[in-house]
């Protein structure tokens, strides 16, 4: 994870506020259309929380198929190293993600939340997600690097606005049982431009996956 200062985070939020959205694929946009029908189209934080997560599902669908990949071609040194240096982008991702939902999960705690809408149905969009990219990687990794890419992206941007509506938390503290795993920040405003950055570096990741010649 990239840590920014307050300077360096203000200007990449401005980036997102700025800069266009990724032409989404059907994938990506039906999976947006759905979390607005379910959760509403206000940024809400508990659609966020939601949105967490799923996120951490691709990357430990990405895992899980290395694993499979270095079980059998463990006598190609060579790419058993390259699968397995994947393997770790993607854990270290996953954890990334988690820090991010147990944000999410701690600044909502006291809200109600519904059995259906709060636990089963963010359930079963993380499951058939994990499906999707799971087969999309297997047939072809491009294509699960694409909807990633495009659901890190989209989010990204959800959080610069997130922060723009909120002027109140440029003076909240962020006070949280997670400061030691996930750092300590200026202001609750602050905290949530980190977590839209850490999005920013996930798209590129998938981006540069995307397009790398490998997968052509
Ligand atoms: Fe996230
Ligand atoms: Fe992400």
């Amino acid at each position: 994870m990239i840590r920014l200062d307050h300077e360096a985070l203000v200007a990449e939020q401005q980036k997102q506020l700025t800069s266009p959205r990724r032409q989404y694929s059907l994938s990506a946009r039906a999976l947006f259309a759905v979390m607005d029908l379910v959760y509403g189209k206000d940024r809400d934080l508990e659609k966020f929380r939601v949105l967490e997560v799923v996120a951490r599902v691709p990357y430990m669908a990405w895992e899980s198929v290395a694993y499979v990949a270095m079980t059998h071609t463990s006598r190609r040194t060579d790419f058993a190293r390259r699968v397995y240096d994947r393997a770790l982008v993607a854990r270290f991702e996953q954890d990334n993600e988690q820090w991010h939902l147990l944000i999410l999960e701690e600044l909502t705690r006291d809200r109600r939340r519904t059995w259906l809408k709060g636990r089963v149905l963010p359930q079963l969009l993380a499951v058939v997600y994990y499906q999707l990219s799971w087969m999309m990687f297997v047939v072809s990794p491009k294509w699960s690097y694409r909807l990633n890419a495009d659901f890190e992206d989209h989010a990204a941007h959800e959080y610069a606005h997130l922060v723009d509506e909120h002027p109140d938390w440029e003076g909240e503290t962020f006070v949280s049982g997670f400061e030691g795993d996930y750092g300590s920040y200026d202001s609750l405003a602050d905290m949530f431009r980190q977590i839209g950055y850490d999005e920013v570096v996930h798209r590129q990741e998938s981006e540069v996956m995307m397009t790398s010649p490998r997968y052509r």
